[in-house]
């Protein structure tokens, strides 16, 4: 099978190397390839798409909600997302999914335990946020809580969560068990923050989905207090492997995905 991933720029994508990390470690003998498309050439995409005959493909910036007109179909998470990161090619249908917020989930999941009782707040309210808080809010039977800097952001949710504003979010931090910085805050080496805690619950996990770098100001700010945290680096690797499920209905090798990205980024 042949896959690959869309955006612009795509030279520094990941997702050659930890496709094919995992197909090896599978024994497939499948491709998947990173291909640049400018905004202005984007109205080609489905010719593009067919010269390369591919069975599916990611998506990333800035392309996730320019491919929508252009699918033949959306899975409910795409839907209330309102952006793709995965289409599927059957039968030359294409099949838009968002497996992000899914991802994040997962690996969160796997990292913490059991999420059915857990209080969770996410920081930000763009794309990322959205698939997040749509795949907690099938994880979770507490309400999702979101706190945003723009109040507005919120006028376009299809699904339910407790609004606060940023400002908010030092005043009621301390009722959280996870705490999530979906905003690019604190991305490349910036020690920005986007909001400072006074007192959180002893046990919280606190999560920035930033993988670069492995430490957000935001991360080792709660670390410095002694709180748990956990970085964006599992959500790349599980959007991948559920990108992996989604195209072939097998379970990906995510040990061996984790390994080589982190050999890449950090080593
Ligand atoms: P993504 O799709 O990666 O989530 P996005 O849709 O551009 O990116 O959303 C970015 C989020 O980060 C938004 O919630 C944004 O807040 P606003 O809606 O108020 O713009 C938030 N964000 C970005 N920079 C921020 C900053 N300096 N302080 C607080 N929030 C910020």
């Amino acid at each position: 099978m042949k896959f690959a991933v869309i955006g612009h720029p795509i030279e520094h994508s990941l997702s050659p190397i930890m496709h094919h990390a995992n197909f090896e470690a599978l024994q497939l003998d499948y491709e998947y390839r990173a291909l640049n498309i400018p905004p202005a050439h984007f109205h080609h995409i489905r010719d593009i798409i067919s010269e390369y005959d591919l069975d599916g493909f990611n998506i990333t910036i800035p392309h996730k909600e320019r491919i929508i007109p252009y699918l033949d179909a959306m899975t409910d998470e795409a839907k209330a997302i309102g952006a793709v990161n995965t289409v599927y090619i059957d039968n030359g249908r294409w099949i838009g999914h968002n497996t992000d917020g899914l991802g994040f989930v997962k690996g969160l999941n796997d990292y913490y335990g059991d999420l059915t009782n857990a209080k969770i707040l996410i920081i930000g309210a763009g794309g990322a946020s959205k698939g997040i808080a749509y795949s907690l809010s099938h994880k979770t039977k507490q309400p999702i809580a979101v706190a945003n800097r723009t109040m507005s952001r919120f006028n376009d949710w299809q699904f339910e969560v407790e609004t606060y504003s940023l400002s908010d979010v030092d005043a009621i931090a301390n009722e959280y068990d996870i705490i999530i910085n979906t905003t690019p805050v604190g991305m490349h080496e910036s020690t920005d923050q986007v909001v400072s805690f006074q007192q959180l619950k002893k046990d919280v996990l606190v999560c920035d989905i930033i993988y670069i770098p492995a430490e957000t100001a935001f991360l080792k700010s709660a670390k410095v207090q002694g709180y748990d945290t956990y970085n964006g680096l599992d959500m790349f690797v599980y959007q991948g492997a559920e990108s992996f499920k989604f195209w072939t209905g097998q379970q990906a090798n995510i040990p061996v995905m984790r390994e080589h990205v982190k050999q890449k980024l950090y080593s």
